[in-house]
């Protein structure tokens, strides 16, 4: 559709450029509805532009009946009309591409909604020809087939009077799984890849790709990752899908927790691989296991250079701190009390820099924070309202337990001091929070050291310094539990990102061979003279070096 835009000539675009996550229902509300929207996301093109991301991740906004805020997708070639009409989605591509800016898609082919074509024809009879396309099984002793559970709890298997039988959902029961042994529901999928291909989108974000493939012995198991993710017989179907984007010139970031660094070297393979970059959980640890302001920096240390060192020269990492599934990361990871905008831009130095290309979630790059919501009826998601009615269960306080739920990263962006942050002039679906009276973008656009102009910053210098793209990544140990130092090197010169994770002041020293350096950006005011650092809690330095 563009002709700005050619992801055939430049085939690797996505290795130099940071991408900007955003989740269209709480962006921006332009027909005052209180539901962000695209014509919301079209008005705040400025916005985004001025940040200097080359492309944009938008979560899904396709018709569906929002079980799961659209990761249950009735009709992958229409829009939820909350959000507008086709004619939006073309305009707003076109408007993406001519501010240089690439587009991609969140693609959820792992399940459907029940409210599909597909499904609804699948559950009418077991000679319907979309049977096929689901996952079913006969009862056993007149109950479940086996064990397995979903990930929002319970039985991962509903009984379908009409068939007698049970099909089987990961996540919620309206989003029953596709059943990817049917080579017609590739057929069908790659149909859907194409279209929107040939409509501009310049790539795809996989939704719980890692799922694609069930264990087919359908047998009880112990652990529950045996039966559903990154089962034995995945890369066959990987490698099948992967032909559809690869025709398409298209950029791939598969989301794939629990897949370990040394299989992920097979799927982002940079000749062979399936996809271009995988997400990876491994520092965030998948939703409900993360134990709020506990963060071991020494294992995130070990974490994050394992999947550093392990895709080196061969393959490429997705850099991410948040996204629309965890709680926000200077509430998680940093203080958001005491050391806001130091946790927040001290985190974002420390991962924007590594060797990969970084995501940036809406809002986290003004620091948003965790809600103050107290009580659970504020959430809407139905996985954090089951999350916490479990964790209550087992004995968890609702402080603890609040504080680690999912829809604290969906709600709306914060764009001024106006009621709901400016996201809406009508009630939100989801309350704004209250701390977007002073953290917004009008705020932040004006304080040269705000949170947001220290992301322009690393933003700038990621995109202009080729060091930055390819230089070596090398951790320096420090053996403590509060700084995170790393080197980024290319023939002598390189980069040296200091950072104090902590509240405590640390201290780190660093060796001769930096001696020839010059400080490049930093979140404090305190200078440092000498080799031996004393760094202030969350203190960050980036320095420029060439090695003698
Ligand atoms: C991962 C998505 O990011 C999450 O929001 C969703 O609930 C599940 N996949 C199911 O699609």
């Amino acid at each position: 559709m563009s002709i700005l835009i050619s992801n055939q000539q430049n085939p690797t675009w996505w290795q130099n450029a940071i991408g900007y996550q955003i989740y269209p229902k709480s962006f921006f509300d332009s027909n005052h509805d209180g539901i962000g929207d695209i014509q919301g996301i079209i008005s705040k093109m400025p916005y985004i532009k001025s940040l200097g991301v080359n492309f944009v991740w938008l979560s899904p906004f396709f018709a569906s009946p929002n079980i799961d805020n659209g990761y249950d997708v009735s009709d992958y070639q229409a829009i939820d009309p909350q959000y507008g009409t086709l004619d939006d989605i073309f305009e707003m591509i076109d408007q993406f591409h001519q501010n240089n800016i690439r587009v991609v898609f969140d693609l959820v082919i792992n399940h459907t909604s029940d409210q599909h074509h597909w499904f609804k024809e699948a559950k009418k009879s077991v000679d319907n020809p979309y049977h096929d396309f689901y996952i079913w099984r006969k009862p056993v002793n007149g109950s479940v087939p086996n064990n397995w559970v979903s990930l929002f709890g319970g039985s991962a298997w509903e009984y379908n009077p009409a068939t007698k039988d049970y099909y089987y959902h990961l996540f919620a029961k309206q989003q029953p799984d596709l059943n990817w042994e049917n080579p017609k529901v590739h057929q069908a999928v790659a149909k859907i890849i194409d279209w929107w291909a040939e409509r501009g989108v310049d790539g795809f974000r996989l939704d719980a790709i890692s799922h694609l493939k069930k264990n087919q012995r359908f047998k009880d198991v112990t652990n529950q990752e045996d039966a559903m993710n990154n089962v034995s017989g995945i890369d066959q179907l990987l490698a099948n899908l992967s032909t559809d984007f690869k025709r398409n010139h298209l950029m791939t970031v598969g989301e794939a927790g629990g897949v370990p660094v040394e299989q992920a070297k097979r799927w982002v393979d940079s000749k062979k691989g399936y996809f271009d970059m995988i997400f990876q959980f491994d520092h965030v640890s998948f939703w409900e296991k993360f134990t709020v302001g506990k963060v071991d920096v020494a294992k995130l240390r070990v974490a994050l250079t394992r999947w550093q060192n392990g895709l080196d020269n061969n393959g490429w990492n997705a850099l991410f701190l948040e996204n629309h599934d965890l709680p926000r990361a200077v509430s998680y990871f940093g203080n958001d009390q005491k050391f806001r905008s130091q946790s927040a831009t001290a985190l974002a130095m420390m991962y924007f820099l590594m060797k990969g290309t970084p995501f940036i979630y809406q809002g986290q790059e003004l620091g948003m924070t965790n809600v103050d919501f107290n009580d659970i009826n504020q959430f809407r998601d139905l996985d954090s309202q089951r999350f916490y009615r479990e964790e209550l269960t087992k004995g968890a306080s609702p402080e603890e337990t609040l504080v680690k739920l999912r829809d604290n990263a969906r709600t709306p962006m914060q764009w001024n001091d106006q009621p709901n942050g400016g996201f809406s002039d009508h009630q939100p679906w989801i309350s704004s929070n209250p701390n977007a009276r002073y953290i917004n973008v009008a705020n932040e656009v004006k304080q040269p050291d705000s949170v947001l102009n220290f992301y322009r910053q690393l933003i700038h210098l990621r995109l202009k310094d080729p060091i930055l793209l390819n230089g070596q990544y090398q951790l320096i140990e420090t053996h403590d539990h509060q700084s995170f130092v790393y080197q980024r090197e290319e023939n002598h010169v390189g980069y040296l990102v200091i950072t104090n994770l902590s509240d405590q002041p640390a201290t780190v020293t660093i060796s001769d061979r930096y001696q020839n350096r010059q400080l490049v950006l930093t979140n404090t005011t305190e200078k440092q003279q000498s080799s031996t650092m004393a760094l202030k809690p969350w203190a960050a330095y980036l320095y420029k070096y060439e090695r003698n």
